[in-house]
């Protein structure tokens, strides 16, 4: 199977790229390399990747119409790349139109015309559920509130897909992906940005006073899910019928904020201080997945918690920070 992977050098992309090199796959991976987060820190995930036979990295921005010419046929596309972050979206908010909405047209034009009709698995986010969905959020609740910009772009690229699926027939999947971490992970996070605060002993900002709940998923258990719909192909999965379908990827089980702090103070052996604030723009109050649909449709049921997941990311964090992060498994 032939594969194509935007995103590659990003936190997910990269583990789906060795997962699906696992399972003898030829990956081709795509992606801008901007520096919205330290570029070394996706050097480093890339350079894992470029050692090992079946891969083969382009350097391209999905912003132009063209950035998927002329690299051969696709099986399936695994569409990761996107300006992510829902704070960064209130600063740079041209960044979140050309890599989310004109990157997935980029990528559905691509589909569209190419002689192999990929299947394309593409990723949307919690974030769609804004602040009024009831928990927990259900595929099917309206999302049409989105209370930052990026949940917006988010929605918008569903929506791309929605009308392309109609129009052209296009086979896709959206997965709308809720707190992923893990090692390797990405610095603009809370988790990331926490653990670095308290071991460089600066407070941590708690927003809306600690009374926030996320549904926080380990890197391992989303890259199941993710590969096992991409392997599965278009035919795959029990659902019948749709040819664009949308599944919550999440933990199911919604941490308080306060909470996932202690567990963070437990895995790095560190004392959190605390400087309490209001609610942040854009910010929502809780995320929470409901996940019967992608449960029954693919077998998806994670299985890794905080308190397994957090020591694991605590422990690569240490070796990333002395430069001495040589293994890609943590
Ligand atoms: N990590 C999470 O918790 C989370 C939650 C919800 C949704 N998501 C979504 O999952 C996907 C992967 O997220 P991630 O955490 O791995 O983020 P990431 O930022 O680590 O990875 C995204 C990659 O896309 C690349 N990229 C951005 N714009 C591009 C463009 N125009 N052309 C080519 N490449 C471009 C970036 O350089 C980056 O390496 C994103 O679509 C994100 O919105 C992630």
């Amino acid at each position: 199977m032939r594969l194509l992977v935007t995103g590659a050098a990003g936190f997910i992309g990269a583990y789906v790229c060795h997962a699906l090199l696992d399972h003898g796959c030829e990956v081709v991976g795509l992606d801008n390399l901007n520096s919205y987060y330290d570029p070394a820190l996706k050097r480093a995930r890339l350079g894992f990747l470029e050692a090992r036979s079946g891969f083969r990295f382009v350097e391209r921005d999905l912003a132009d119409p063209q950035a998927l010419d002329g690299l051969g046929g696709f099986d399936v596309i695994v569409h990761l790349a996107a300006q992510a972050g829902v704070r960064y979206s209130l600063e740079a908010p041209f960044a979140y139109l050309d890599s989310n909405l004109k990157g997935h047209l980029t990528v559905l034009e691509h589909v569209r015309h190419a002689a192999s009709r990929p299947f394309l698995v593409y990723a949307s986010s919690s974030s769609v559920y804004g602040d009024t969905t009831p928990a927990p959020f259900r595929e099917d609740a309206r999302c049409d509130a989105p209370v930052s910009l990026y949940a917006a772009t988010k929605r918008g690229c569903e929506m791309l897909s929605e009308s392309y699926g109609a129009l052209y027939g296009l086979a896709q999947v959206g997965l709308r992906f809720f707190t992923v971490y893990g090692p390797w992970g990405r610095p603009d996070m809370a988790y990331f940005a926490f653990a670095e605060a308290m071991a460089a002993g600066r407070a941590i900002t708690v927003f809306n006073n600690g009374d926030l709940m996320r549904d926080f998923t380990w890197i391992d258990d989303i890259v199941e899910g993710v590969t096992r719909i991409a392997l599965g192909g278009k035919g795959g999965g029990q659902a019948a019928g749709r040819l664009h379908r949308i599944y919550n990827i999440g933990n199911n089980r919604p941490e308080r904020l306060m909470d996932f702090i202690t567990a963070l103070e437990q895995a790095t052996g560190l004392t959190a201080r605390l400087e309490m604030a209001g609610m942040q723009p854009g910010d929502v109050h809780r995320t929470s997945a409901n996940i019967d649909a992608i449960s029954r449709d693919y077998g998806f049921a994670p299985t890794t918690s905080i308190a397994e997941g957090l020591p694991r990311f605590a422990a690569w964090l240490k070796d990333w920070r002395a430069g001495a992060a040589s293994n890609w498994r943590y």
